[in-house]
């Protein structure tokens, strides 16, 4: 029997597990409290939900099988379909704009590099019906609002931005055939992949001829917007980054953001903005990803919904948290453990922890009857503020020994006084 897990999955032990919950509690405080609503689905999709004409990289990475009922399923590869769908069942009735948030588990039968696993945990925050740049900004804003939270500082984190829009006009001003502009932008997509020259070669195989490829190279070198609005005269796509970046300075969060023509983000359903936060110097993979992508729920076979939002996977964030020293400090915290020494206490402990319990404190019970050594030790190993020594001879005149793990003091307490006030005044509410 293979006692590890499946290739690519993870098992949580109580420490990752920690570390996992303080992840999903930032995420979940930072989209509460700006105004969005959780939601979730099964983790069992129906297969054609995925499989789509550009012929995106998720259709290919599919965990999927038939059922006993003959349905192909499929576990999710990601939300945004799951989430279209949800939608779509009440979009007549739904109070427009929704935001909405999830933290769903995902499966991609990927190929494993850094930050690269077959499954992984994935914040996503989605506004739908709200058509203009508005929307982008409040996403944005939530994910700034997250890193800081996580402890990282303003220099350590950069969303890079460009709009799909762009793309295709810098494709249509150097004469690509549109059919082709899926193809392009998925090679574009792998620029940082690969070298110089296998990146040309992969544009030539797209049908590109070597003058285009020599064009649209020259256009990925222009860093500036304002550069690119020149060679773009009237880019929607343009504009709609200038009002954005203007939005972001009132709201006093320019910095946070730069343009990059590069960007193109692997799902094809995008068709405005799109970005990604890493590292200013780009030198991890890419934290989260997202866009806005107005034309997924009209192919479901909906109205046009126009949809803006962002997954934000938990592998790399954790690597960069450790990379810059902001693990969060996660040890286990207990309020009290209670230690009877011999059999004849063991009721007694057990009714301490039920009402103590009761009064919301975190009791652990040490039912072990080791030597004080070694329940000591036990007791300091349990994260417990306190423990409960219960001695036979002080049970006799019903006092507990309460010890103060830190301090390493010790005090002797009636029980009733333990019982009456609450945890008999000695952790201070
Ligand atoms: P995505 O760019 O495919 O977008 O993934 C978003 C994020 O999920 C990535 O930036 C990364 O943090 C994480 N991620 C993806 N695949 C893996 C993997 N194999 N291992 C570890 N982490 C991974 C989407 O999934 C879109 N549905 C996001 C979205 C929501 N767009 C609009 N709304």
């Amino acid at each position: 029997m293979d006692l590890q897990p499946v290739k690519g999955t993870r098992d949580f032990f109580p420490e990752q597990m920690r570390e996992r919950n303080w992840l999903f509690d930032v995420w979940r405080k930072i989209s509460l409290q700006a105004g969005f609503e959780e939601y979730d689905t099964c983790v069992l999709e129906h297969e054609e939900l995925y499989i789509r004409k550009a012929g995106d990289e998720i259709s290919q990475q599919l965990y999927s099988f038939e059922d006993k009922g003959g349905r192909r399923l499929s576990l999710r590869p990601e939300m945004t379909p799951s989430l279209a769908r949800m939608i779509l069942q009440h979009q007549r009735s739904l109070p427009m704009p929704v935001r909405w948030f999830s933290i769903p588990q995902c499966f991609r039968y990927e190929r494993m590099t850094k930050g690269r696993r077959r499954e992984h945990f994935q914040w996503n925050a989605d506004i739908i019906g709200q058509p203009g740049v508005t929307a982008e900004a409040e996403i944005l804003l939530l994910l700034i609002s997250a890193c800081r939270e996580m402890g990282l500082t303003d220099s350590e984190f950069r969303i890079f931005l460009n709009d799909r829009r762009i793309l295709n006009s810098i494709l249509e001003k150097i004469q690509v055939p549109e059919h082709l502009h899926d193809a392009v932008l998925v090679v574009m997509d792998k620029r940082d992949k690969v070298s110089p020259e296998n990146f040309s070669r992969m544009l030539v195989e797209t049908g590109m001829n070597a003058s285009q490829v020599e064009q649209l190279k020259d256009h990925l070198e222009m860093p500036e917007l304002e550069s690119l609005s020149m060679a773009l005269p009237g880019c929607e796509g343009i504009n709609a980054l200038q009002e954005l970046m203007g939005l972001l300075e009132i709201a006093g969060f320019r910095n946070f953001v730069q343009f990059d023509v590069t960007i193109v983000r692997g799902l094809s359903y995008y068709t405005g903005p799109v970005f990604e936060m890493n590292h200013p110097e780009k030198s991890h993979r890419a934290i989260c990803g997202g866009g806005r992508y107005d034309s997924l729920l009209s192919t479901y076979g909906g109205e046009v919904i126009p949809a803006v939002g962002f997954g934000f996977g938990d592998v790399v964030i954790l690597d960069v948290l450790q990379e810059h020293g902001r693990s969060p400090d996660l040890n286990r915290k207990l309020d009290f453990t209670i230690i009877p020494f011999e059999a004849a206490q063991v009721g007694t402990a057990l009714k301490l922890a039920g009402d103590l319990r009761a009064q919301g404190w975190s009791v652990e019970c040490n039912f072990g009857l080791k030597k004080m050594k070694k329940a000591m030790q036990q007791a300091s190993e349990s994260g417990a503020e306190r423990a409960l020594l219960l001695f036979p001879e002080e049970m006799e005149r019903n006092e507990v020994v309460v010890r103060d793990m830190k301090l390493r003091e010790q005090t002797n307490i009636q029980l009733e006084q333990l019982l009456q006030t609450p945890a008999g005044g000695l952790i201070r509410e």
